[in-house]
């Protein structure tokens, strides 16, 4: 299975900003095959940059960051996930924990949100992990499997969710979850996606202060099928640098 690197824009840049990091981004992508034989590649911008980025991405798919639980309508400020599949967008972030923090959103929304991704022919990125403090607690395990019963749909699959394990303390922070917490965890998810929905390849990410420093031994973790990526994805060389430690197909 190729890793995939997603990049996770977040609140950050102008138009011209957004720009010159797709155009960096897709040209350092192009310029080294070796880098897609190994990696897909994903970003994220926000809303409003996404039909803007869209025209210069050619390796690189397009992400959004959330989308509306709703179908169409008056719900002002909202965004559907018809109107990203429009825009060109294949994979829509959903239940990213500052999403959970900041806005108060539910697995419940989040499962609702998923099956909209769907009937858009999208791929819903979902997000779990736990606190420092359920951490400390011993936790983790428990709250993430929670979050996956009940934020991911029932019919999930390999090409329409990919699971991103980010620990809630490691996210920006510059903390990393150990080695042994990554690979235990992912263990985790990977026993629970396939006593629920079989034995099919659904890639779970890594995400929490990755970097090109720290990525090669995140790669190297069993069932680490990429990473999510925040700060670092927003300097292509740094973006380019921690695909470039992918060294072989799983
Ligand atoms: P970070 O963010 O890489 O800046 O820690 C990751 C994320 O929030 O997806």
């Amino acid at each position: 299975m190729k890793k995939l690197i997603a990049g996770n824009w977040k609140m950050n840049g102008s138009l011209a900003s957004a720009m010159e990091l797709a155009r960096a981004v897709e040209a350092s992508v192009a310029s080294e095959p070796g880098l897609l034989s190994r990696c897909d590649f994903l970003v994220c911008p926000p809303f409003v940059h996404v039909g803007g980025v869209k025209p210069v991405l050619t390796h690189v798919s397009l992400g959004a960051q959330d989308c509306s639980v709703f179908t169409n309508g008056a719900y002002t400020g909202d965004v559907s996930a018809d109107m990203l599949a429009d825009m060109g967008c294949t994979h829509v972030i959903l239940g990213h924990s500052e999403r959970r923090q900041h806005f108060g959103e539910t697995d419940g929304a989040i499962r609702q949100k998923a099956e909209k991704v769907w009937q858009a022919g999208m791929t819903a990125l979902i997000c779990v992990g736990e606190t420092e403090a359920q951490r400390e607690e011993g936790q983790e395990a428990h709250i993430v499997a929670e979050q996956m019963k009940h934020a991911i749909p029932d019919g999930a699959t390999s090409r329409n969710v990919v699971v991103a394990y980010e620990p809630v303390w490691a996210i920006g922070t510059g903390k990393t979850a150990t080695p042994d917490d990554i690979r235990t965890m992912h263990a985790f998810i990977k026993d629970q996606l396939s006593a629920r929905f079989g034995d099919q390849p659904i890639r779970i990410l890594y995400g929490g202060s990755v970097k090109p420093s720290n990525a090669g031994d995140i790669f190297n973790i069993p069932h680490v099928h990429g990473a999510l990526i925040g700060g670092a994805s927003l300097k292509s060389s740094d973006f380019i640098g921690i695909a470039k430690e992918v060294k072989e197909l799983d």
